[in-house]
Parts: C-alpha cells; sequence; structure tokens
C-alpha cells in the first residue's frame, strides 16, 4: 500500500497532465463529433476529390451539386441530371414504381427511392467503375419468390441475377427482346447502319420560313469590312453548311434574331462575333449539345463556374499532344462544322490511350475501316470508334421524319455492358454473337479482336424454358 502511496506521490504532476489531456480531448471531440455526424460538410473539403467514383470525379470539387448545405444528399439533384438517361432505358425500377403503398413493406429493408441506397461516393475501393455500391445480390430482398415464379430460375444464386440483367435498363436482356432475336448469325450479310439525315429534318423545321438552297463563296455575308477571311470562306463553301443554305451571320452575329430567310447582303460589322460559341450550334443541333454537356467530354461545361475539361485531368490514360486544351465542339469538328472521315479514328487517338484503344488499328473492325480508307472496302463497311461510341440512333418521327441522330455522349451506350448491343452491335451481328462479346472483359479489352467463347447464358436459359413448354 505505502509502495503505491509513494508512486502516486512521486508522480501525481504527470498524472494530472494525462488527465487534464483527457478532458481537453473529450471536450473537442464532444464539440466537433456533432458536426462531422451531421456531416457538416464544409468541415471535411480534405476528403475530395481523389475518393471520387469514376462518373463524377470531374465534378465532385462541387459539394453542393449533390449536397444541401448540412451535408445530406439532394436526392432530387441525382434524378435530375440522370433522369432522361434512365427514362431513355425504360428503368424497370423507376423510383414511381414505388410510391405505389403496395409495395411499401418492399421499402422497409431497401429503400429503392433513394439513389444513395446503392450509389455512393468518397469511397475508394468499393465503388465500382459505374459507381454502384450495394451487394450484387440484394435483388433477394424483392425476388425471393422467382424461382416459383419461374423454373428455370430454380437454380441461380442471388448473386448471379446482374449477369443476365440489369437493375435499370434491362431492355436487351427481357424475355420478349431475347426472344425475337433467338438463333441469328453471327456476322450479317449486309450492315445495316442508319445515314445522316439531319438535313430532311432541317428541311421540314425551317424550310418553309427561309431559303435553304445551296450557297457557294460569293453568297457569304460576311462584314465587307473583314479583312484576311478568304481561307475561312473557302472552308465554309466546301461545308454542307454552306449546301444547306446556312450563311456566316447564323454563326457569326450577335443579333438574337439571326435572319430565318436567306439573305446575301452583308451583315453589320458591329454584330460580328469573331469566336462564335457552342450556343450558337444549339439553335439547330440541340441534341448534340446536349449530348455533349452530359458527357465526360462536356460535363465540366454544364456546370456553373467549372472550367472546362483538358486532357490531362482524366482518369483515363491520354496521350500527352494536346494537353492544356479545353474539350469543345471543335475539339473534334473543324470550326466550319466539317466531317471528314478521320473523325471517328484520327481524332480520338489523338488523345485516348488506353490498351482498348491502342488495340483497335490491328482489329478486324480496325482493319475494314482501314481498308475503307484505302479505297479497298465500299463507303461505310468500315467499323469506327465512332460507330460504337457516336452512334446514329433514330429518334421517334417528328415533323414526318425518323432522325438518326449522332449520339454525343459516349457514356450512353458503355455501362452496363448489354446497352451496346441494341444500338449498335445489332446493326452487323447476331445478338447472342454480341452478348457473348460484350460480356467477355477481357475480348473489350483487347477491342474485339477474335471470336468470342459461349459465355453468355441468357439464350440458353430461354431455350430451356421453350423447351419445356414444348
Ligand atoms: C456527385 C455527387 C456528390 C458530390 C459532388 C459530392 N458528394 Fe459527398 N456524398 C455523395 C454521396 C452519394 C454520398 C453517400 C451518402 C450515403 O451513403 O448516404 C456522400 C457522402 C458524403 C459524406 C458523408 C460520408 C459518410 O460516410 O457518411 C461527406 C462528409 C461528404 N459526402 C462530403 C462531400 C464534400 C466535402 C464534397 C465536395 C468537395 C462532396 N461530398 C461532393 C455525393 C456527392
Ligand atoms: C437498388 C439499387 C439501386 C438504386 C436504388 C438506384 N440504382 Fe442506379 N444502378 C444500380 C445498379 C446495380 C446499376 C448498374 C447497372 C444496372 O444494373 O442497371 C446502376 C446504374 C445506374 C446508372 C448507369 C446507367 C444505367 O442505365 O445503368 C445511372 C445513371 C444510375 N444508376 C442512376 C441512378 C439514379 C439517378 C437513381 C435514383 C433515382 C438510382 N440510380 C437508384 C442500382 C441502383
Ligand atoms: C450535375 C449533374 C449530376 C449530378 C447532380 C449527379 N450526376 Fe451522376 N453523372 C453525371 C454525369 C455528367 C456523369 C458522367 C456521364 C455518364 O456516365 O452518363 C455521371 C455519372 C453517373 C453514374 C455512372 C454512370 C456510368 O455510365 O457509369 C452514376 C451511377 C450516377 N452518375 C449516379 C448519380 C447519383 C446517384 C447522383 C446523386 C447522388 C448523381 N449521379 C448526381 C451528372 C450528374
Ligand atoms: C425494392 C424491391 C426490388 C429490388 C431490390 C429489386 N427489384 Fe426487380 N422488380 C421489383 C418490382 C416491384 C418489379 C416489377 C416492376 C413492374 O411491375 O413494372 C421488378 C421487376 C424486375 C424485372 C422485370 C423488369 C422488366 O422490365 O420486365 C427484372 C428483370 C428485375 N426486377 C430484376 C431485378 C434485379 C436483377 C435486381 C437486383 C439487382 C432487382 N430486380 C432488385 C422490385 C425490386
Ligand atoms: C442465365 C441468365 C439469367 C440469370 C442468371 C437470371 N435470369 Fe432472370 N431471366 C432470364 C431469362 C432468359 C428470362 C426470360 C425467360 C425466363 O423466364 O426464363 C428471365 C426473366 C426474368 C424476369 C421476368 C422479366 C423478363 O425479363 O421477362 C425476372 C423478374 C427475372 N428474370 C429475375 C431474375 C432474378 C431475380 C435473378 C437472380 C436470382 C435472375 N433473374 C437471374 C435470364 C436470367
Ligand atoms: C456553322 C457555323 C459557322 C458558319 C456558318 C461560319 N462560321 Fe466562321 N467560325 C465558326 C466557329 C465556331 C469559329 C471558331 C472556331 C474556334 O473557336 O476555333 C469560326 C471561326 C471563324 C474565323 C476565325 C478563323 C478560324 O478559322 O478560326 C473566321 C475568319 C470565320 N469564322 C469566318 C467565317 C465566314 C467569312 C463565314 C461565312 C462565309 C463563316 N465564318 C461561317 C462558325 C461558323
Ligand atoms: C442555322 C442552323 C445551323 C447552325 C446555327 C449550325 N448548324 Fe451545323 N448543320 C446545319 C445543317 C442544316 C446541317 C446538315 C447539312 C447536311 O447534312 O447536308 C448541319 C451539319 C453539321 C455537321 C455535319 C457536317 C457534315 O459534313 O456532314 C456538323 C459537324 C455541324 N453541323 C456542326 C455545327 C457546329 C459545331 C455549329 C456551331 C458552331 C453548327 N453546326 C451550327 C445547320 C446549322
Ligand atoms: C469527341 C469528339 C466530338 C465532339 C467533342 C463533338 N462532336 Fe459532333 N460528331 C463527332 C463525330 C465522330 C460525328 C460523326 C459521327 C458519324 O459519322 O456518324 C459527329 C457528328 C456531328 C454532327 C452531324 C450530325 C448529323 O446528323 O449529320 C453534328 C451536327 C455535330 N456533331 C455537332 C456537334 C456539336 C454542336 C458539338 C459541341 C457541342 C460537337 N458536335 C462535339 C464527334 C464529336
Ligand atoms: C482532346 C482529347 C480527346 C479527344 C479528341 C477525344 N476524347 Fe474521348 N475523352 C477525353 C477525355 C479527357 C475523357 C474523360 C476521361 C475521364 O473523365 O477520366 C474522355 C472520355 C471518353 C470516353 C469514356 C466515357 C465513359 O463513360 O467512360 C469515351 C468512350 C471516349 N472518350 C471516346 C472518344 C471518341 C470515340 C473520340 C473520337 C470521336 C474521342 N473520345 C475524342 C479526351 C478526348
Ligand atoms: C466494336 C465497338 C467498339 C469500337 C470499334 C471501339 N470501342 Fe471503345 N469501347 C467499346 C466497348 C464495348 C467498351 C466498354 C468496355 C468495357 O466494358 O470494359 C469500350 C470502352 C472504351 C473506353 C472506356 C475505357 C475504360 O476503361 O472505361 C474508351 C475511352 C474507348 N472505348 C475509346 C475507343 C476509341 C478511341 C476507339 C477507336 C480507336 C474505340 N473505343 C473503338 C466498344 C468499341
Ligand atoms: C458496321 C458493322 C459492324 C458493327 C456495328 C459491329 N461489327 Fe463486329 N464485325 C463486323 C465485321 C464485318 C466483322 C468481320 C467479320 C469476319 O471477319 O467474319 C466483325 C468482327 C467482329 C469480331 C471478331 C470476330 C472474329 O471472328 O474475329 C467481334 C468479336 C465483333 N465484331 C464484335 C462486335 C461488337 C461487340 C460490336 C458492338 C459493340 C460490333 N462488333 C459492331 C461488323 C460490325
Amino acid at each position: 500500500m505505502d509502495v503505491i502511496i509513494v508512486w502516486i506521490a512521486k508522480r501525481w504532476s504527470k498524472l494530472l497532465l494525462w488527465l487534464g489531456w483527457m478532458v481537453l480531448t473529450a471536450a473537442i471531440v464532444g464539440l466537433y463529433l456533432p458536426a462531422i455526424q451531421g456531416k457538416n460538410i464544409n468541415d471535411l473539403q480534405s476528403l475530395q476529390p481523389d475518393s471520387a467514383s469514376y462518373g463524377h470525379h470531374q465534378i465532385i470539387e462541387q459539394c453542393d451539386l449533390c449536397h444541401v448545405p448540412g451535408g445530406e444528399i439532394k436526392e432530387k439533384a441525382c434524378q435530375g441530371c440522370h433522369k432522361a438517361e434512365l427514362k431513355r432505358g425504360k428503368d424497370s425500377h423507376a423510383v414511381r414504381k414505388f410510391l405505389d403503398p403496395r409495395n411499401a413493406s418492399r421499402l422497409e429493408k431497401i429503400d429503392v427511392r433513394k439513389c444513395s441506397m446503392c450509389h455512393s461516393e468518397h469511397r475508394p475501393g468499393v465503388l465500382d467503375k459505374g459507381g454502384v455500391s450495394i451487394a450484387n445480390d440484394s435483388c433477394i430482398h424483392c425476388h425471393d419468390a422467382i424461382a416459383q415464379e419461374r423454373p428455370t430460375h430454380k437454380s441461380i444464386g442471388f448473386d448471379r441475377c446482374v449477369d443476365c440483367h440489369n437493375y435499370h435498363d434491362n431492355r436487351a436482356l427481357h424475355e420478349k427482346f431475347l426472344a425475337k432475336h433467338l438463333d441469328e448469325p453471327d456476322t450479317r450479310s449486309e450492315a445495316t447502319v442508319p445515314d445522316r439525315n439531319y438535313l430532311e429534318l432541317f428541311k421540314k423545321s425551317f424550310g418553309r420560313k427561309r431559303d435553304i438552297s445551296e450557297l457557294n463563296a460569293e453568297d457569304a455575308d460576311q462584314p465587307a469590312e473583314l479583312k484576311d477571311v478568304q481561307a475561312s470562306i473557302e472552308e465554309w463553301a466546301r461545308s454542307r453548311h454552306a449546301a444547306a443554305g446556312v450563311n456566316c451571320s447564323d454563326c457569326h452575329s450577335s443579333s438574337k434574331k439571326r435572319s430565318r430567310t436567306k439573305s446575301t447582303t452583308p451583315m453589320d460589322a458591329a454584330k460580328w462575333v469573331a469566336q462564335p460559341e457552342r450556343t450558337v450550334c444549339r439553335s439547330c443541333h440541340r441534341s448534340q449539345v446536349k449530348g455533349f454537356l452530359t458527357s465526360h467530354h462536356g460535363m465540366r461545361n454544364a456546370v456553373e463556374g467549372m472550367s472546362p475539361l483538358t486532357p490531362e485531368q482524366a482518369v483515363l490514360p491520354m496521350k500527352s499532344e494536346r494537353h492544356g486544351e479545353e474539350i469543345d465542339c471543335a475539339t473534334c469538328h473543324d470550326a466550319h462544322g466539317r466531317i471528314t472521315p478521320e473523325i471517328g479514328v484520327d481524332t480520338c487517338l489523338t488523345c485516348h490511350d488506353d490498351d482498348h484503344s491502342r488495340a483497335y488499328l490491328a482489329s478486324p473492325h480496325g482493319r475494314l475501316w482501314s481498308q475503307e480508307q484505302a479505297g479497298q472496302g465500299a463507303p461505310g463497311t468500315g467499323v469506327t470508334c465512332a460507330t460504337c461510341h457516336f452512334p446514329r440512333v433514330p429518334q421517334r418521327k417528328r415533323r414526318g421524319v425518323v432522325h438518326n441522330l449522332v449520339q454525343h455522349n459516349p457514356s450512353g451506350t458503355l455501362r452496363p455492358w448489354s446497352k451496346m448491343v441494341r444500338e449498335v452491335c445489332l446493326e452487323c451481328h447476331g445478338l447472342g454473337f454480341s452478348m457473348n462479346a460484350l460480356f467477355d472483359q477481357q475480348l473489350a479489352a483487347d477491342n474485339f479482336n477474335r471470336a468470342p467463347g459461349s459465355v453468355q447464358k441468357s439464350l440458353d436459359l430461354l431455350k430451356q424454358k421453350q423447351n419445356q413448354k414444348r
């Protein structure tokens, strides 16, 4: 006993110091813990941005896009930016389906009305490339009776559902769609890539109000005072804009009311805009501009106050040639909007430098393109980067025209893998072949340089069902 008292007496000053430290630490934690728990994001700026998901890494620094000042997630913001895409994919589990009171019991286990239930941020290593943070077998919460409903599904584990179905866009994996494309050949004898046909829609939309007959160099309506413009006039005169009656003033005038009638009289020099911006393209190419602004190429342009993306900010591997260059329409199109064959391959390869991109030229698709360039293949037989990533997709009929719109958001067909099947591969290949090729991750990384094995089992399962019926 004495020994202990002596020990304490000897060290009391040190002990007191320790005690003081502990009290002080507790006080600090007590003050700050609620702030962290309440997700006071202003104190936590340091979390960012290297831990962001791939989809959002470009915009993650703008906390208020997704968080209210207190830190909670703005669920409406997720929907605001993604509604159109989910709608286009005929979302199988759209939020509105779960507003029905009959589904209330299901939501007790997993509240799927909240996007943040399954998608997260700031969790390196946990998120997959699509930003999904939930376990694969979560389908069990609501589909536990699937084996009774569908005998074909008896021996399938709940961690396998996502091999054959998507949570949102199940269009290419649905029974009816599969049944329509059973037993197709690997490669079709005729490709069915739609033509670009914007001119037809343009004529129907504006043709009554303006003369859209072809313009020549002498019709150019730039201000008479403008110097050194001959090269630009010649470039324009060779473009399809000139052929469609689109004159200098359509893009270079600051006047809100651009002439809708054909005018070849020189425009007012005071209204000349030397470097027209993307907004002028919008009056005729609204969908391309929108696609660009929702893509990895242009998403920063859509956020107020953010600088446009430059290649060195990418997560994907990029060549250094174009570092520092701000990406916009003119990155891929020349000033006067001509489409040259190189745009679908050479232009992309001035930046992209990942395994898949580098493997392209040696692939069967790349060889077809090289042959076409050399005049050995018929026009349109080459399969370019743009064929797959900027596909021409027929839209709903407008003014009597089915417009084959060039998609300007490559992500729109990239993830999940099945999306590219409907809008691209089926133009030339059968469904079974396409599904097997896309499902095989290594084959995609090698840019489809060999025939796929039989790895995707949806069609086998459907055949099994049809045989059981017989
Ligand atoms: C693209 C949308 C988005 C942006 C931008 C964003 N966050 Fe988040 N954040 C999320 C999501 C989703 C979650 C996960 C919520 C959940 O799991 O309930 C989250 C969670 C958090 C959390 C809570 C962490 C936890 O584990 O509970 C903090 C703190 C946070 N974010 C801070 C920030 C800060 C600081 C910024 C800006 C530098 C930012 N966030 C930008 C989407 C975003
Ligand atoms: C029950 C989980 C779950 C919920 C809730 C959920 N998602 Fe998803 N989401 C997924 C999964 C899984 C994927 C991966 C691809 C797939 O299966 O469709 C995905 C993929 C996506 C994609 C990629 C494109 C696509 O069509 O697949 C977007 C965009 C997306 N989700 C947005 C949202 C938004 C916005 C909400 C809220 C309205 C939401 N998600 C709610 C599970 C969920
Ligand atoms: C300011 C607009 C904006 C907001 C807010 C936003 N996103 Fe996104 N999101 C994008 C863009 C742009 C992309 C990248 C292009 C793409 O994938 O289509 C993307 C990518 C994604 C992806 C990956 C899709 C893929 O193809 O891999 C998912 C999943 C996703 N967002 C879900 C969400 C969820 C959940 C929220 C809310 C927490 C949210 N987003 C908030 C604009 C936004
Ligand atoms: C919160 C409950 C819930 C969860 C979790 C859930 N589902 Fe569903 N699922 C439903 C409901 C409800 C329907 C029926 C929707 C309807 O009637 O249109 C449905 C429909 C489907 C369909 C048919 C879609 C169509 O377009 O015909 C498929 C396939 C499907 N779910 C697969 C999945 C997979 C795969 C998962 C896991 C990644 C999953 N579901 C998770 C509730 C859920
Ligand atoms: C090997 C591929 C495969 C797997 C794995 C799979 N399914 Fe299916 N699923 C199909 C096919 C093919 C159909 C249509 C024919 C049928 O009923 O068998 C279908 C039909 C469905 C449908 C009806 C909607 C439709 O497309 O007609 C639902 C719901 C469904 N599956 C849910 C699930 C769930 C939940 C799981 C995980 C336990 C799962 N599936 C696993 C291939 C698969
Ligand atoms: C379809 C829209 C459009 C039309 C029509 C058009 N321009 Fe341009 N022009 C642009 C854009 C956009 C730029 C800026 C490109 C950039 O930022 O690099 C530009 C740039 C220029 C330049 C700067 C030099 C250069 O090439 O960058 C001159 C000079 C010019 N245009 C003259 C003309 C003249 C003269 C006409 C009519 C004969 C005309 N443009 C018609 C869109 C147009
Ligand atoms: C007054 C309407 C109008 C404006 C403004 C306009 N365009 Fe066009 N553009 C057209 C029409 C019409 C065509 C279709 C010509 C055809 O197919 O023969 C076209 C075609 C194109 C093409 C395809 C050319 C080809 O060789 O097939 C590109 C690229 C293009 N525009 C880019 C732009 C860009 C970039 C801007 C903004 C700087 C812009 N356009 C502004 C009307 C316009
Ligand atoms: C990353 C490269 C890239 C960027 C950036 C880009 N485009 Fe394109 N664009 C293409 C490719 C590739 C095609 C041609 C695809 C084809 O041959 O079908 C195209 C085609 C077009 C067409 C012709 C459509 C038709 O139906 O004839 C228009 C118009 C167009 N782009 C406008 C724009 C506008 C406006 C912007 C800026 C908002 C823009 N593009 C940005 C790559 C790009
Ligand atoms: C000036 C450089 C540049 C050019 C030219 C360019 N890209 Fe990109 N591309 C990028 C950058 C930067 C990203 C963003 C990567 C990131 O966010 O990490 C990107 C992203 C992509 C993605 C990924 C989308 C996703 O959801 O994962 C695809 C696919 C793509 N580009 C295809 C193309 C094609 C096809 C062309 C040619 C028509 C092209 N790019 C031209 C710089 C470029
Ligand atoms: C036959 C169609 C096809 C062609 C041709 C093609 N791609 Fe892809 N690309 C795909 C598919 C499918 C994926 C998704 C791969 C995956 O899931 O890993 C992809 C992925 C990508 C990505 C995203 C890579 C990543 O890691 O997320 C980029 C960037 C890209 N492609 C650029 C290009 C460029 C540049 C070219 C031309 C040099 C090209 N692609 C040619 C189909 C194609
Ligand atoms: C415009 C037509 C076209 C489109 C679109 C297209 N392909 Fe191809 N593909 C071909 C042709 C033609 C061949 C060469 C076939 C041959 O040599 O027998 C080929 C070859 C292939 C091969 C190699 C086959 C072998 O035996 O070596 C694979 C794998 C492949 N394509 C996958 C795809 C996928 C996946 C998509 C969609 C993302 C796609 N293709 C889109 C026309 C196309």
